[in-house]
């Protein structure tokens, strides 16, 4: 079964056909063609991502026939193979190789380092949003997710105060690019100013990110370096984009739970997991590989199958959030087993305290010092745009306050 990009991104009605189908299902994700085995429940999503049977390292497994579907999406993309290496990081990683490169950026994602964030992302929140007051319109992913995102990310990994605003133009180019020669060029641009980042913090360690890799007893290679940074740089900006944006619509789209909001200004921390589960913006996993003939579920999985999952669909299974299709800022998501917004296992979001925190302020500012926020076209106007493997994801968000 073809999945269409528009089921991909449906919260509501997109997965209830596919969920009683069977705990795996076998797929294309949009804009590829190798099949996959798809899981949507969220019990099945949760073991999948606990499941040591299934890796993400395709390299791991050779074999002539196995396919490969991360490369598959970097030519959907129009990118070239040998960009791969840039790619090749946490998120198609296992184990101890995972571990091990996990291990040397994880004291930047500490709590106490994110809180010392927290001012820069105010400061700049108020000065955007006093600036943005007074345009007739404007793009509320371009002209205020980004640069938020933006700095939050190149602050927490050191990119100089002076070069941060180059830095979103490359990665927006990367991820927006409506041409492969764009995309290459947004890479290129990261890429480049990343090699040099690190030489510059050869010469001279400043003590962030970057110099403690270099610093790090146990050899990081260079292209490890690189593809890390690079990880980050575009985890950094495009899920915290997407969520803000999605967050400000689906509350918009039920004004009694944005009422409710403002009048408890005290639920914001709850109302921003309830948000993350019903809009979940990366709505589907990495792809594993099955390392052995096996069963998950009941059903036989071939070694070398592919597998992946709906985490925006384990996230509105009725067997374990009641009413899923209802946004319910109350709601408690339980403890120890909340919404899979943010993954699960050893590939947990790395910057899900940072996202959460950006995702605080922004809504603070745009919704609840201020009643005035409006979109600027009609709600049937949003434009969309498909991304191979993923789905569908708004590309633009024209407001007024
Ligand atoms: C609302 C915003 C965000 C959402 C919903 C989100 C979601 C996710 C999800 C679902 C995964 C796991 C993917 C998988 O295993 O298949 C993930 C991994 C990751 N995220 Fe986030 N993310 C967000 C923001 C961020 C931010 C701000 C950063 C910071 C730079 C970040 C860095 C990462 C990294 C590095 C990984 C890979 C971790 C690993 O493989 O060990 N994310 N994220």
């Amino acid at each position: 079964m073809e999945l269409r990009p528009e089921l991909v991104s449906d919260p509501v009605d997109g997965y209830t056909a596919l969920r009683q189908e069977g705990p795996l299902v076998r797929v294309t994700l949009p804009g590829t063609q190798t099949p996959v085995w798809f899981a949507t429940r969220y019990e099945d999503v949760k073991a999948l991502m606990h499941d040591p049977r299934f890796v993400r390292d395709h390299r791991k497994l050779p074999g002539t026939n196995i396919p490969n579907l991360g490369e598959e999406m970097l030519a959907a993309y129009g990118l070239p193979l040998e960009y791969t290496e840039y790619l090749t990081s946490l998120v198609v990683l296992d184990g101890p190789e995972h571990a091990r490169l996990r291990g040397k950026v994880v004291r930047a994602f500490a709590m106490r380092r994110i809180n010392a964030l927290r001012p820069s992302i105010e400061r700049l929140a108020d000065a955007l949003v006093a600036e943005l007051a007074g345009r007739d319109r404007f793009d509320l992913m371009a002209d205020f997710a980004y640069p938020l995102a933006n700095k939050a990310v190149c602050d927490l990994i050191g990119v100089d105060e002076g070069d941060q605003e180059q830095m979103c133009d490359w990665i927006r180019q990367y991820v927006s690019g409506e041409s492969p020669e764009e995309i290459v060029a947004g890479l290129e641009g990261v890429v480049g100013y990343t090699k040099n980042l690190v030489k510059r913090r050869r010469d001279a360690p400043n003590g962030d990110l970057v110099s403690g890799m270099i610093a790090d007893p146990d050899h990081t290679t260079e292209a490890e370096m690189i593809a890390m940074i690079f990880l980050l740089i575009n985890t950094g900006h495009t899920p915290p984009v997407l969520f803000l944006s999605s967050a400000l619509l689906t509350l918009m789209d039920h004004p009694d739970q944005l009422a409710r909001l403002r009048s408890e200004p005290e639920l914001l921390d709850n109302a921003i997991q309830e948000l993350l589960r019903y809009t979940t913006p990366v709505t589907i996993g990495a792809t594993a590989y099955a390392t052995e003939d096996l069963e998950f579920a009941g059903v036989a999985v071939h070694r070398g199958e592919a597998v992946t999952y709906g985490l925006l669909a384990a996230d509105h299974d009725p067997d374990r959030f009641e009413g899923p299709a209802r946004l319910d800022i109350t709601r408690t998501q339980g403890s120890g087993e909340p919404h899979l917004a943010f993954g699960g296992g050893a590939h947990y979001c790395l910057g899900a305290a940072l996202a959460v925190m950006q995702a605080e302020i922004s809504l603070d500012r745009l919704l609840l010092r201020r009643d005035s926020l409006r979109l600027a076209v009609g709600r049937d106007e949003l434009e969309y745009a498909c991304w191979p493997g993923e789905g569908n994801h708004l590309v633009r968000l024209p407001v007024r306050i």
